[in-house]
This record gives structure tokens, sequence and C-alpha cells, in this order.
């Protein structure tokens, strides 16, 4: 994981008021419950008192509690009771559950992974503003996958007349001039989309494309959003959750702005809906084949010019993880060139 982000882990209807939910997420157990103001809380799924598991207990006064002894942990995870010590008696510091930084904001919970800060210190929530009074539906699955191959396959775009030929593939445009990229160092990632029919002529190298001042066709937003914007009103929207090393959830949204009639947006989602989770099934099928599980820069891929928003990742996150700096990115390009003579 690249650490000091806030990452989408959960979909903020998946966390009902009144009772706790267990999930793994960022390689760890954790436990998800709103307190008496519909706060959402994630903690480490595990009590400090004799170390078993928090989320089988009970909401209580806007604490959670514990189902063994009892104890009651509040929203920072201090210890607010201890029944055997009597209700007046001593709750030591000492008790305090392990509480993750969080943040609920556009229907996603948000997980801090790496260091506390200060509250005024956290970067602001990483989404596309441009959706934030869009209507959506949205769908949930499980790849047996690192979440870095899922977001690298949100970025192939050689692959669409092949594992989609039947759906968004359709056409046989198979060849892919640039893509042109923007990369905005430690932030996101933008690709224009140029895929053509082959008519002999070779396709354009990533740096030979002309810039463009249209929007991107799709925006990935470090660590782990992703936009593909259809029409003005029309786009498609994924949040890769890391659950651990081999395994990712995926929350794909179907968000659009084209009617105010509540039954028609109810509809213009479930189909939106339907239809990509079509399109993520063709895509799981060979992704999840896809060795090593965890995608990195060195570990036995070799790369096409089409593949430059991959690569692109690929160093962007190594980078973030490394905390090294940007010049990297201008070798890769290079690199890429060279495997198009
Ligand atoms: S183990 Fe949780 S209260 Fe004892
Ligand atoms: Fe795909």
């Amino acid at each position: 994981m690249i650490p000091n982000q806030w990452y989408a882990v959960l979909d903020s209807a998946e966390i009902k008021p009144g009772k706790p939910y267990a999930f793994r997420r960022l390689n760890d157990e954790i436990v998800v419950w709103r307190d008496a103001h519909q706060r959402v809380v994630i903690m480490r799924d595990v009590c400090p008192h004799r170390q078993c598991q928090l989320s089988p207990g009970k909401i209580v006064d806007g604490n959670i509690q514990c189902h063994f002894h009892g104890f009651q942990y509040d929203r920072e995870g201090d210890c607010q009771l201890i029944p055997a010590n009597g209700r007046n008696g001593a709750k030591p510091r000492a008790f305090k559950a392990h509480v993750y930084p969080t943040r609920e904001a556009y229907g996603l919970i948000w997980m801090w992974y790496g260091e506390p800060r200060q509250e005024s210190d956290y970067p602001p929530i990483p989404f596309f503003e441009e959706l934030a009074d869009f209507d959506y539906g949205t769908i949930r699955r499980e790849w047996n996958v690192h979440y870095s191959r899922s977001i690298e396959n949100q970025l192939d775009i050689s692959h669409l007349p092949f594992v989609h030929a039947k759906t968004i593939g359709r056409g046989g445009r198979t060849l892919v001039n640039g893509p042109y990229t923007v990369v905005e160092p430690g932030k996101s990632i933008s690709v224009w989309v140029d895929n053509q029919l082959d008519s002999g002529l070779p396709a354009t190298k990533p740096s030979a494309m002309p810039s463009k001042d249209t929007p991107p066709n799709l925006k990935f937003l470090f660590p782990n959003v992703w936009h593909n914007r259809i029409a003005p009103k029309i786009s498609v929207f994924a949040a890769f959750a890391p659950v651990d090393e081999e395994n990712t959830v995926i929350y794909v949204r179907f968000y659009h702005k084209v009617t105010n009639f509540a039954p028609l947006k109810w509809l213009i989602s479930k189909i939106g809906n339907f239809s990509d989770g079509l399109i993520l099934a063709e895509d799981q099928g060979i992704v999840e084949t896809q060795r090593p599980k965890k995608s990195e820069l060195n570990v036995g891929d070799r790369f096409i010019p089409a593949d430059r928003p991959i690569v692109m990742y690929l160093l962007e996150r190594q980078r973030l993880i490394e905390g090294t700096h940007a010049d990297e990115l201008n070798e890769a390009d290079f690199a890429l060139d060279l495997a198009s003579r």
C-alpha cells in the first residue's frame, strides 16, 4: 500500500446505524460502526482487554461494547466502562482500542493508511468533484487480485477489442494511438483514448501525441479511485478497496445527471449497473489469471507504448511508496518509445 493516503474502503450504505460490521481492509481486520451522531468509526477488530473480536459486540450509549466482558470504547478508542470495576471504577488509559482516522464523503467511507496527524494536517479526500451532484447506483465485486492489478486493468486501453469484443470493445479498433497521458505527480493520471481500426499505418507514439483541451476519457486519483467519462452527464466510477495482498473489493458506480424523475433515475442506475457488471466480469476472468497478483515495476511484465498509463501508474505508485522523485517518468517515456521501434 502507498502510505499516508485516504483510501476509499467501503460504501456508506454498508454501515447501518446500531450495529458493528466486520471487514478486512488494508491488510487488517477492522470493525466499522456509527456512534450516537451516526459518525463512522473504524477500529482494529480487537478488544484491548483479552483480544477477542469487537465486531460481534453491540453499540451501547454511542460506544462499542465488547461481548466478552462488556468493556465499552468510544469513537476515540478510549475505554468508557469496565463493568467489573464498577460504573465509577477505574478505566486505565492502557485500555485503548486502535482507531483509524476516518472520513465519510461522497457516499463512501475513507480510511487513512499511515501516520496519524493533527486534524488540520490531513489532505483532502481524493474525489471527482464534478460527480458530486450526480445520481448513482452502486455494485460491489470481489476480485482475487491485489488492488494494483485491478487499477491497471482500468488504465489498459489495448484490451478493449479483445476482452470486451462484444460489449464496449465492439468494432475491432485494435490500433492504439498514444495514448496521450498526463501525470500530476502524487495525485492523478489522465488518459485520452484514441483507438482506431488498423489501416496499416503505424500507431502514433505517446510522445508524439498532440496535447488535448477536452476532458480526459479516464482519470485516476491516487490511491484508489477512477473515473471514466462517457458523456458530459454520464460517467462510470470505481473505487478499488484493498483487502489484502491478494484480494480487492471493487465498488463500481454508474453516475448520471439526465433526469429529475425519480423512477427514471432508479431505472438508469439499474441498467448502468447491470451493463457495468457484465463488463467487469469480462475483466475479472482474465485479470485474476495475471501473475504475480500484485503488480509492480520489474516483476516480469513487458510493456508496449499503449501501456503508458499503466507504466505511469506503477512508476508513480513506486515513487509514492519509496518517497523518491518524479524524474524517472521521463526515462519511462524513453523506454516506451524504444519499444515501439
Ligand atoms: S475481551 Fe473484550 S471486554 Fe474482555
Ligand atoms: Fe476491461
